[in-house]
């Protein structure tokens, strides 16, 4: 299973939901990958947020390594699961493709991992620097919870 976390910058957010799955994955003894991709330009290259590296640390999680790149087109071909943090995310990268089988793989990370969940986007913390915490609470019991149903309905 090739799993993609996708945010606007992959800066904040989806290094975060990349460091998050790897360490879900690696507790379950899978032999899954994961990385993280951004529908933007802007950082390209650049490490994660010195935030989101910092939240991170504070609960034992080390993603200062990561650095940025933008989705490709190619990517839609290469992962069996395309994870959107929020509905602008999902819906650029919809825009990639025309391919059914391709955009069956886009999903939007909280409902898919929950479909109960009360809270559907990851919200943007880039402007907000008390977001932070939030963000990885909500990614960390999203991971688990995206584990157990994959495991749950293998397909
Ligand atoms: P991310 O957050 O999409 O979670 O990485 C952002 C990072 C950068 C910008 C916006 C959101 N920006 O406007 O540069």
């Amino acid at each position: 299973m090739k799993i993609l976390t996708v945010c606007l910058g992959n800066i904040c957010r989806s290094p975060l939901a990349e460091g998050l799955l790897q360490r879900a994955i690696e507790r379950r003894g899978l032999d899954w990958t994961v990385d993280s991709a951004g529908t933007g330009a802007y950082h390209v290259g650049d490490p994660p947020d010195p935030r989101s590296i910092a939240v991170a640390k504070a609960h034992d999680l080390d993603i200062h390594q990561q650095r940025a790149r933008r989705i490709r087109t190619t990517d839609l071909a290469t992962y069996d699961l395309i994870l959107a943090m929020d509905r602008s995310n999902y819906r650029n990268i919809l825009s990639l493709t025309d391919n059914p089988e391709e955009r069956a793989k886009v999903q939007l990370f909280l409902p898919y991992a929950n479909p109960n969940a009360s809270i559907t986007e990851v919200p943007d913390p880039y402007w907000d620097d008390e977001g932070f915490e939030q963000v990885y609470q909500l990614l960390e019991h999203a991971a688990d919870q995206l584990l157990d149903r994959l495991l749950q309905n293998p397909s």
